[in-house]
């Protein structure tokens, strides 16, 4: 409805011959614009978020440092995309529709130390993929479809100091994909579809503090896959399928704070699986399968502090006789808050009790039903022989 804008800011006196040559310069800028950089750009960044972009411009500073394209529209990165911009030392490309990189795509940043690629569709991680990367300390790629990380794939990055590779599709983790990290802090591998960690895939990482294994389908730990990990400090295992805690696999970690095993099917806990972790905060045992807690466990967690917070909550715990002895020995050792967590499932008179509350009496053999007696047989058949055995004796006595 209004005149076009170049008509209202050119002075009406200038001849008309000068107002065509300098509308035609100013449509001509107004093109150069859009087609270059819709990027925003200072000598050493660039910004070119949400602009639809299929491609890495080529005509952007070439001493950029810093270089973001969020919600574009890449789907390949190719050998010829970032040799103009060497100087890169963070390249973010979360958000676009990433599938592949060409091998070497990466091949002249030689001084990148931050690769954000989250939001991507890549599948594989091969041995090209991340070559030249030298000096890479931050690599991101959560929320991709990765399902095959080919051998030597981290090779080339050995400074790696952080690797994210949440929510993806893996199912196991090749042996040595890891090999020569010597630099690693973290490693974050949760939601994937991993079942077995093979021995030996965190043993070479000397410096490892954080490793989070959350949400994946893992359902036994060999003992010895976290040995040497003198550095370790949270050990996330939370929502696996773990079954049992082995001696061996979780104790000897001299640095460990945060231990968390909660919502997994854990009903077993082999003795000593958690001694010798004098720096640990918190164990996380809450919605497992336990029905009885060995009062070893105390003893090892409690002996040298009682700072260790514990949660034990919603496992379905039998108050039957084992209990009894370990009820005494759990009270030495356990701090009350601890103790205060069990609450009895089984037997059926004792259903929803605490076992603070119970009395030791009640925690007898005598009383229980055929089917937990079937589960306890041996334990409570011998408490049981040992008393028609007095019985008998006092009976003969008299
Ligand atoms: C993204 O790129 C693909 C092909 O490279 C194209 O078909 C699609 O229309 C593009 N999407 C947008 C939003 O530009
Ligand atoms: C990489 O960084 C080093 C040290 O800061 C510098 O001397 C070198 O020129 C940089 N190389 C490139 C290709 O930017
Ligand atoms: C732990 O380190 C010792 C000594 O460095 C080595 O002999 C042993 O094989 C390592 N264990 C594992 C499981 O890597
Ligand atoms: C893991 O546990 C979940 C929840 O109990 C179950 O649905 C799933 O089938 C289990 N997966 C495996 C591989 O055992």
């Amino acid at each position: 409805m209004s005149s076009p804008w170049y008509f209202i800011i050119f002075p009406e006196k200038m001849s008309a011959k000068l107002q065509k040559v300098l509308v035609l310069l100013l449509m001509l800028l107004q093109d150069l614009q859009l087609t270059g950089a819709s990027c925003s750009c200072s000598a050493s960044t660039c910004h070119c978020d949400s602009q639809r972009l299929a491609s890495i411009p080529q005509d952007l500073p070439v001493s950029i440092t810093y270089l973001r394209l969020e919600f574009d529209n890449i789907t390949a990165l190719r050998t010829t995309d970032f040799p103009r911009y060497r100087n890169l030392h963070s390249l973010y490309l979360p958000r676009n529709h990433l599938t592949t990189i060409h091998s070497r795509a990466f091949y002249c940043l030689i001084n990148l130390t931050t690769l954000d690629l989250r939001w991507n569709r890549l599948t594989c991680l091969g041995a090209e993929t991340f070559i030249g990367l030298g000096s890479l300390e931050i690599l991101n790629l959560d929320y991709n479809d990765i399902s095959t990380i080919e051998e030597e794939t981290f090779s080339p990055t050995p400074q790696l100091v952080v690797l994210l590779l949440g929510s993806n599709k893996l199912t196991s983790i090749p042996q040595g994909s890891f090999r020569g990290l010597t630099q690693l802090q973290m490693i974050d591998l949760f939601s994937n579809k991993i079942s077995e960690i093979q021995l030996g895939t965190f043993s070479d990482l000397p410096r490892l503090q954080h490793l989070y294994l959350y949400q994946n389908r893992i359902t036994d730990i060999q003992p010895g896959t976290f040995s040497n990990m003198t550095q370790l400090q949270i050990l996330s295992l939370f929502f696996n399928n773990m079954t049992v805690v082995r001696s061996g696999t979780l104790s000897n970690l001299p640095r460990l704070k945060e231990l968390d095993l909660d919502f997994n099917q854990i009903a077993e806990i082999q003795p000593g699986a958690f001694s010798n972790l004098p720096q640990l905060q918190h164990l996380g045992l809450g919605h497992n399968r336990m029905e009885f807690l060995p009062w070893t466990v105390c003893y090892q967690l409690y002996s040298r502090s009682r700072s260790v917070r514990v949660t034990l909550d919603n496992n379905p715990w039998n108050c039957d006789c084992r209990m009894v002895s370990s009820k005494v020995e759990m009270t030495k050792y356990c701090p009350s808050e601890t103790i205060d967590q069990i609450t009895c499932a089984g037997p059926a008179k004792l259903y929803r009790q605490k076992l603070q509350d119970v009395a030791p009496t009640d925690l007898n053999c005598l009383e229980l039903t055929n089917a937990a007696a079937d589960k306890h047989s041996l334990p409570c058949h011998f408490t049981y022989m040992l008393m028609f055995c007095a019985f008998a004796v006092e009976l003969i006595a008299n």
